[in-house]
Parts: C-alpha cells; structure tokens; sequence
C-alpha cells in the first residue's frame, strides 16, 4: 500500500482528550483479548477503572513518552500516534527512531502498531504502517526495521505489502518474551524486515 491508498479520514494524530469516547471502548476491547498493555495504559499505570477518570492525564504521559530530555534516561524514545478514521479512534502506532536498547535492536525494531479488535480485518493495519512509515521520514529516519512474530500472519502480510525487505529471523529467547509482557511460546522466531524510506522532512502525516 502507499500513502495514496489510505482511505480518506484514516490518519496519524497525536494522542488527544477528543478521542476519549472511542478510545475508552477500544481499550476495553483490547482488555478483553488480554492486551490492554497495546494501549499502553498498564505500563502508564492506570487501569480501565481508572482511565476514565484520569483520561487527560494519561494523554499527557502517552505524548511524554516521546520526550527525550534527560529526565527520561534510561528510557527509550517512543512516539506513539494514534490512528483515526474520522473521529474514531482505531488502533495505535509508535516510534522508537534511536532503537535505544538491545531488546528494540534485536526484536522491538523501530515501528509497533495495534489496531483494536473490532476494526481488524479492514485495512487499517496496513494503513497504519504506511502512514508510520511517512511519519518516519518526517522525523529524518530514511530507514526502518520493522519486526513480526513468525506466526503473526497479519503482521507479515501488512510489513511484506509496505515493500518490506526480509533480513532474516532469530531466536525469541524468554527474555524478549519477557520484554513484551507476555510467556514464551516455542517454536516462534521473531522476523526482521527493512523498509527504505526517503527522508521527506515535510511529510504530511498528520491533521
Ligand atoms: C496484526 C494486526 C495489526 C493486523 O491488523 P489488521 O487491521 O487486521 O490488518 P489488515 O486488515 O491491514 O490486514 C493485512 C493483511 O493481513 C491479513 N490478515 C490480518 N489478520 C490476519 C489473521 N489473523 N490471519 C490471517 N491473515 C490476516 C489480511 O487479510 C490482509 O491480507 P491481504 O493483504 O491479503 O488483504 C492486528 O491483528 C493486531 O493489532 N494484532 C495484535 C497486535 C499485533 O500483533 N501487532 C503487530 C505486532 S508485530
């Protein structure tokens, strides 16, 4: 797909309070397949429960997640958008350009995306890569590594349909099981692929 084939109103936007009504019930359905984590609101300590109460709060921490001041050290870089089709909320991406740890050398790479249980199947995973991707090149990152589980069917289809180049695939040993939050599973290598972008600093990714 290229970034002419993104439906209109499908976009990257900065996390914002206006998308609280989706982005409540989003979370929930994430919460119901056990991957509220996606939404990063765990890691962000808050909870469901909590969410709702402290929706502006937790934005604000999301977008921080992105600041690089010495404050953060020892923490990663992460940008993390949402993506949107219209004003609904439908799933997440982030960017993580300096690939600041052994675990995002080796497995995390540079891109991440989730698209929330009930807008699966329609596309919009493989938008949300090309417009991260645009989004990269904004940043000045001309290319990125971009990973998949070797069982995660939809990922790879929407890395290989983004023009990614496979490097090859490694081992998940229990500690990059651990990284991601959840128990290891045999069998299941973590796939690697180069996307070369060109540096576009006036990339136009977001409303
Ligand atoms: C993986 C994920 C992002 C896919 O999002 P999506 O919006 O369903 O993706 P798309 O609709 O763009 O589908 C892309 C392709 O993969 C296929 N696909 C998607 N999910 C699939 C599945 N579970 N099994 C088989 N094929 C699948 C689609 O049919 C489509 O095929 P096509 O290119 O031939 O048309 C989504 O399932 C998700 O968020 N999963 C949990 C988090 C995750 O795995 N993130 C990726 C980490 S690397």
């Amino acid at each position: 797909m290229t970034d002419q084939e993104v439906p209109a109103g499908v976009r990257l936007v900065t996390p914002a309070a206006g998308f609280r009504p989706s982005f409540l019930d989003g979370a929930r359905e994430f919460a119901a397949e056990g991957r509220l984590e996606s939404t990063y609101c765990i890691g962000l300590g808050y909870s469901l429960e909590s969410l709702p109460a402290r929706f502006g709060a937790f934005v604000h921490d999301l977008v921080s997640l992105a600041d690089a001041s010495p404050m953060r050290l020892g923490r990663y870089v992460d940008r993390v958008l949402w993506l949107v089709d219209g004003d609904e909320y439908v799933g997440q991406t982030s960017i993580r350009p300096d690939l600041g740890t052994q675990y995002l050398l080796a497995y995390g790479g540079h891109i991440g995306y989730s698209i929330r249980p009930s807008r699966r199947r329609q596309g919009y995973g493989t938008a949300a890569l090309a417009l991260t991707v645009a989004a990269a090149a904004g940043m000045g990152l001309d290319r990125v590594l971009v990973t998949c589980d070797s069982d995660n069917i939809g990922s790879r289809r929407i890395i290989e349909r983004n023009h990614g180049q496979y490097e090859g695939e490694i081992p998940m040993p229990p500690q990059a099981f651990a990284a991601e939050g959840r128990p290891p599973r045999q069998g299941v290598t973590k796939r690697r692929y180069w996307i070369e972008i060109a540096g576009d600093p006036d990339a136009d990714w977001e409303a």
